[in-house]
């Protein structure tokens, strides 16, 4: 599916498979929706009842925590129908494809398919093939792309450092696995940045053309100094075949983790993010995580804000490029 058939014909958001090909306006609007779902801390983002009579359904078919249970939580705060497909007990075990699967439950009228698999292309394969009132939206696929976790990492920068033109933005760890780190960068590349670097240990690189405009940086003292934000990566043991190429966590740690000494090199307000799950004391040490400068918490909580305001533009439409 190329970029623009995420859009309707009247420029709105109908499925969200990528954030390449949005236009600024789009990302803005998104981020300010998400806004007007938060709460101080503590307290229970906004209800929105826009979603009722809808069904969400979702399907993951690899591990989540954090982006499964906030779009649960997010689809029943806007009073959806929300159905969780346990994929170890559907019939995907017995040999279903994935789009009879997705046939079977929009027979049931599902209205939003939220979708995570290893396999690059499925939720754009499904976005082919549903109904015109039905909705795909990304919910990690591949190394590929991970759209909401950039939106929600665009909103926590933002909501720490306002514009994003004169930061500069440092990526540390295994970004060659990594969706996360190109969604964050396909988000950037629109809003634009100061300097996005990157740097990853021998065998984690990414491939430079994923990531255009961004600066590959083979040190990572170099990478974190003066930077304004630092987002420190997980290794993806379940990504990497040759297991016997592995450091050990200690040795990881010291060499390429994000540490107290390493973070002192950034700049004296320079904010700590993680998408999660951590390996703690191997990519960040337990101290840097809990530190006064992380705000991994912070970006959980505006995960949930985030899936709440996609969720609400693909029926709502009113965000429009
Ligand atoms: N960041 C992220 O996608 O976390 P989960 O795998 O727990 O959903």
């Amino acid at each position: 599916m190329n970029d623009l058939q995420q859009l309707d014909a009247d420029g709105t958001l109908r499925h969200l498979l990528t954030l390449r090909g949005l236009d600024r306006s789009m990302i803005d609007a998104l981020l300010d929706k998400a806004e007007t779902y938060l709460r101080p801390t503590d307290a229970l983002p906004a209800r929105d009842g826009i979603l009722n009579g809808r069904t969400v359904a979702n399907l993951f078919f690899e591990p989540s925590t954090r982006t499964r249970a906030s779009f649960e939580l997010a689809a029943k705060r806007m009073s959806a129908d929300v159905l969780n497909l346990d994929v170890n007990m559907s019939s995907r075990i017995k040999g279903e494809s994935v789009l009879d699967t997705i046939y079977t439950l929009q027979a049931m009228r599902s209205d939003i398919f939220v979708v995570r698999d290893a396999s690059e292309g499925i939720p754009d394969l499904i976005a082919r093939h549903v109904e015109p009132h039905v909705s795909v939206l990304n919910a990690g696929e591949a190394a590929i792309s991970h759209p909401t976790q950039g939106l929600l990492d665009l909103l926590t920068i933002r909501r720490h450092k306002g514009a994003f033109d004169d930061l500069v933005i440092t990526v540390v760890g295994d970004i060659g696995h990594s969706r996360v780190a190109r969604s964050l960068a396909d988000g950037l590349a629109i809003t634009g940045v100061g300097e996005l670097r990157l740097t990853a240990p021998p065998g984690l690189t990414p491939d430079e053309a994923d990531y255009p405009g961004a600066v590959i940086v083979d040190d990572i003292d170099d990478a974190i100094r003066g930077a304004d934000v630092v987002m420190a990566l997980r290794i993806q043991r379940e990504r990497i075949r040759e297991k016997s190429s592995l450091m050990t966590s200690h040795e990881y740690l010291n060499r390429y983790g994000l540490t107290d000494e390493r973070l002192e090199l950034a700049d004296p307000d320079a904010i700590v993010m993680h998408p999660g799950p951590m390996n703690r004391d191997v990519e960040i040490a337990s101290s840097v995580a809990d530190g006064p400068r992380s705000v991994i918490e912070e970006q959980v909580a505006n995960g949930l804000a985030v899936r709440m305001a996609v969720l609400a533009a693909v029926v709502d439409g009113k965000v429009a490029s």
